[in-house]
């Protein structure tokens, strides 16, 4: 069996990722190495739970821990303060201090929420995170950013709170829903496009092994977009330097997508997927007008991405969409309907469109466009 183990540098904050099949039952151990553990409080939710809490506790267990245990709703609008305030309650109710940890088992929203309540709790706890979705796994564990959702705004109350370590299982991907992990896959296929083009030649050569879920090859690639985007966090920890930008190829349009077809009506990776081949297209269409950094990008890159794209599942097509609802309205996402909404996306500083764009494979670099035209013609063309 694979294992793989990624420090993440951050001076006095550091830790240490492990990945590998089996490796959830070994929380126990990892928790018992920390010094000076009171209370465990493990969140989960009703999807998780029934598949893997019994594993995590047992372990905790053979230890001589007694994790109190919550487990919530599934879905993004467990993202509360409704839900934060109810955790805050109970980690009072069962005597948790400053000593105490929370455990995150589940996918990007019980990291989320668990993370923004060990940040804010007595004014910060230690926080362990076990991300069983591969979206959690490749990136919302990674990078310290934790967060809930106001009723009109996603992540929009949040803190920077580093967990004390992460452990990672491929195994928990065999239980998650096929539309989850092919969403999980879009944002892989970003790191290889836009930081690291060995990694997406790995991607190429392991197209089958990715598609039946493979432990070993999961372990491979999942330990090195931690490793990207561990390199990226170290660097630009509180994204004030711009660099933690890089993480955000395909996104200008994928949120514009998002809102286009209404949140929850298709997966964020799912509209990260469509947003990194417009992203694509444009970054061609630039070339074409003589930017000469995009001039590596032509017709050939943008079907070699797409090909990859394809063979792993992911969306490439606007109905695609309809995988998700068949009633849909393709007309929502027509060129026309997209534009306006770029404007209200928060990497739209100053009234410029701002884009984060291949100028070869595995290099990408921020773009602020001020014409329209091309632009325009982009989301009024083909994908
Ligand atoms: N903090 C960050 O840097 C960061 C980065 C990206 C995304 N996010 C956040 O992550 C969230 C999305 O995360 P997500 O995609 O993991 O969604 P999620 O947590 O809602 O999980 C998706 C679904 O899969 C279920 N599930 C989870 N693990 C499973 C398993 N192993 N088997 C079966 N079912 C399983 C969940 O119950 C849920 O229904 C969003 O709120 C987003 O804002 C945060
Ligand atoms: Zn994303």
């Amino acid at each position: 069996v694979r294992k793989e183990n990624i420090q993440v540098e951050l001076n006095e904050r550091s830790y240490s990722i492990t990945i590998g099949a089996g490796v959830l039952s070994g929380i126990g151990s990892r928790i018992r190495s920390l010094e000076n553990v009171s209370k465990i409080f493990l969140i989960t939710d009703e999807n998780v739970e029934p598949h893997y809490l019994v594993k995590v506790a047992e372990s905790l267990c053979a230890v001589d821990f007694e994790p109190e245990v919550a487990i919530l709703p599934p879905g993004e609008e467990t993202k509360c303060l409704e839900y934060a305030g109810g955790l805050w309650e109970t980690l009072l109710d069962i005597g948790a201090d400053r000593k105490s940890v929370v455990i995150a088992l589940g996918g990007g929203v019980i990291g989320d929420l668990s993370g923004f309540v060990a940040a804010t709790y007595t004014r910060g706890i230690r926080f362990f995170q076990i991300p069983t979705t591969l979206l959690a796994q490749v990136d919302s564990s990674v990078g310290g950013k934790v967060a809930i959702d106001l009723p009109e705004a996603k992540n929009m109350v949040g803190a920077f709170h580093q967990p004390v370590g992460v452990l990672i299982d491929p195994e928990t991907l065999k239980t998650l829903p096929e539309a989850e992990y092919r969403a999980g896959l879009g944002e892989v296929v970003k790191y290889g496009v836009s930081l690291d083009a060995g990694f997406f030649e790995f991607l190429e050569q392991n197209v089958d092994a990715i598609n039946e879920r493979q432990d070993d090859v999961l372990t491979g690639l999942i330990a090195q977009c931690c490793r990207i985007k561990a390199g990226i966090v170290s660097q630009d920890e509180k994204e004030t330097l711009g660099i933690r930008e890089y993480l955000n190829y395909g996104h200008t349009f994928g949120h514009a997508i998002e809102s286009a077809a209404g949140f929850g009506t298709i997966l964020h990776g799912e509209a990260v997927s469509l947003g990194m081949l417009y992203s694509a297209r444009l970054a061609q269409r630039l070339a074409e007008n003589g930017i000469a950094v995009f001039r590596k990008i032509d017709e050939d890159f943008y079907q070699r991405q797409k090909l990859l794209m394809k063979r792993l599942r992911l969306f490439t097509e606007k109905a695609d969409v309809l995988k998700r609802n068949p009633d849909f309205s393709l007309a929502r996402l027509a060129g026309e309907r997209l534009i306006p909404l770029m404007k209200h996306d928060k990497k739209m500083a100053h009234g410029v469109y701002r884009f984060v764009l291949p100028t070869e494979l595995g290099k990408c670099r921020a773009y602020e466009l001020d014409s329209m035209t091309v632009l325009e013609s982009v989301l009024l063309g083909e994908l």
